[in-house]
């Protein structure tokens, strides 16, 4: 009851009480991180760990034949009760919320049938995916009509990733994310690789989400924060403040942030080291060591975390707890291999100027790339299908002020080549589709696509997105 006051109370010292509150963590938040801007203040509070984590199901395929796998989707209405025994209206893939995790392998030729049951215009992405810029894709040219069965094909061939799913109709994009469209998607390959694997065992899917409950429900106009929707409490795969339970063993967080705007600033409540084994296209080439990762929204991280001497810890997000973690004492042994991937930047990118320069900018209320907001009618940028180029994305600090912006692009991975001309940091050494510019950064990307088509790159902020914080880029042949 604690964090609906904020919210429900119309009482104005409440609410004065709660700014101050606001204010407190705000100033916390500015001595931790230096750069962060008034309107990312933290509104999360502390998960309490009410209810044990649960997983999403994997998704049975309608046929196999050979190589050839058909899946079924359907964007539905759904009713769940997350607080207080209140049922609320939700949207869910194939459920009340959320989706089935989609399990694809490389190589395999992929049908899925994708079945609109809203009472909206809907449509369906496949963020991270290497596959042709068109109906496929799932951007906001591919809507599927209320009613409407249409059926995509493609082939997967990129490597292991951990991938996710989501609505992406123009404008509609925040409200359908957050009533619960979402879905993970992974990709495997042949390559053996010695890291925890069993699924919900100890490789455990983990999709942060923030959420606002008015009255217990889940109503997005009622929150909805053109320059950040932020929640106050937090939701794990659908779960309202969940707890893990799992062995004393090495584990596998696969971490997406599904939150519509939210930036995480992830690490252990012990300050323990934990490795980043992949990031949103999949493996480093070996696991790096750190304490602390950030997760802008749409990005993903895999880590592997030693519980083997750990009773009691907790997943942390700046000082607020995201996810307690509690052993079993039951200890497992186990011991991981070192080397994950082999991947080398395409050419010799380093040196290469860039020729694709993008400027993000927003705060409050003019969310623009390149000073203007999306035209579908306006192709942004061209680029040929393999060849590299060298992108620039720099973060603007405007009159407004400026806040940190996920820069996304669809169909491709890329590598980061420098933040403000320094080699990136280990959290940026593996494949990427989404990147975190912080205010005022320079972030320089080599990026290639193996596809042809008109894709999207944008801010993976919705609401910016929503607003028009994208752009149009046209792969030719
Ligand atoms: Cu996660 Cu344009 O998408
Ligand atoms: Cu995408
Ligand atoms: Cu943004």
């Amino acid at each position: 009851m604690r964090k609906l006051l904020c919210i429900l109370s119309a009482s104005a010292a409440l609410l004065a009480a709660c700014n101050n509150e606001q204010v407190k963590e705000e100033e916390q938040v500015h001595a931790h991180h230096g750069t962060r801007y008034a309107n990312e203040q933290l509104t999360l509070q502390h998960n309490e760990g009410i209810a044990a984590l649960t997983f999403p199901p994997v998704l049975q395929p309608v046929s196999r034949n050979g190589q050839h796998v058909t899946y079924a989707l359907t964007a539905q209405k759904g009713e769940m009760t997350f607080v207080d025994g209140i049922t609320t209206d939700t949207y869910g893939y194939n459920g009340n919320f959320l989706g089935p995790v989609l399990h694809l392998t490389k190589g395999e030729h992929v049908t899925i049938q994708l079945t609109n049951a809203l009472d909206e215009p809907t449509t369906f992405h496949w963020h991270g995916l290497e596959v042709a810029g068109d109906a496929t894709d799932g951007g906001p040219h591919a809507v599927i009509e209320p009613g409407v069965t249409e059926t995509i094909d493609f082939v997967v061939k990129q490597q292991a990733a951990t991938l996710w799913y989501h609505p992406h109709p123009m404008g509609q994009t925040a409200k359908q994310v957050y009533n619960g469209l979402a879905g993970l998607l992974y990709i495997e390959d042949d390559v053996v690789r010695d890291i925890p694997s069993d699924y919900a065992v100890n490789d455990f899917p983990i999709v942060l989400q923030d959420r606002t409950f008015v009255d217990g429900n889940i109503v997005y106009e009622d929150v909805a924060n053109t320059s950040s929707t932020l929640g106050d409490t937090m939701m794990i795969n659908g779960v309202v403040e969940p707890f893990l339970t799992t062995r004393n063993e090495p584990v596998r967080l696969r971490l997406l942030n599904g939150s519509n705007a939210l930036t995480y600033y992830l690490s252990f409540s012990n300050d323990m080291p934990f490795q980043l084994l992949a990031t949103d296209g999949g493996f480093l080439n070996e696991p790096q060591e750190m304490t602390k990762l950030t997760l802008g929204a749409g990005e993903r991280a895999e880590i592997l975390v030693d519980l083997t001497n750990v009773a009691d810890v907790a997943l942390m997000h700046d000082d607020i707890v995201v996810l307690p973690i509690e052993t079993t004492g039951e200890a497992v042994q186990a011991n991981y291999s070192n080397t994950l991937n082999e991947i080398a930047l395409p050419v010799d990118v380093t040196t290469m100027e860039p020729t694709k320069h993008i400027t993000m900018e927003g705060m409050t209320t003019n969310f623009l790339l390149n000073g203007q907001t999306y035209d579908e009618t306006r192709i942004d940028l061209r680029q040929q299908r393999g060849v590299t180029e060298v992108w620039e994305i720099e973060n603007i600090i405007n009159e407004e002020g400026a806040m940190a912006h996920p820069f996304h692009i669809h169909g491709t991975q890329f590598h980061v080549i420098s933040v403000n001309g320094e080699a990136p940091d280990a959290s940026l050494q593996g494949l990427k589709d989404t990147v975190t510019v912080q205010p005022g950064q320079k972030v320089r990307i080599a990026v290639t696509f193996h596809e042809v088509g008109l894709y999207m790159y944008h801010c993976h902020i919705l609401e910016h997105e929503d607003v028009g914080m994208m752009g149009q880029i046209e792969v030719y042949e």
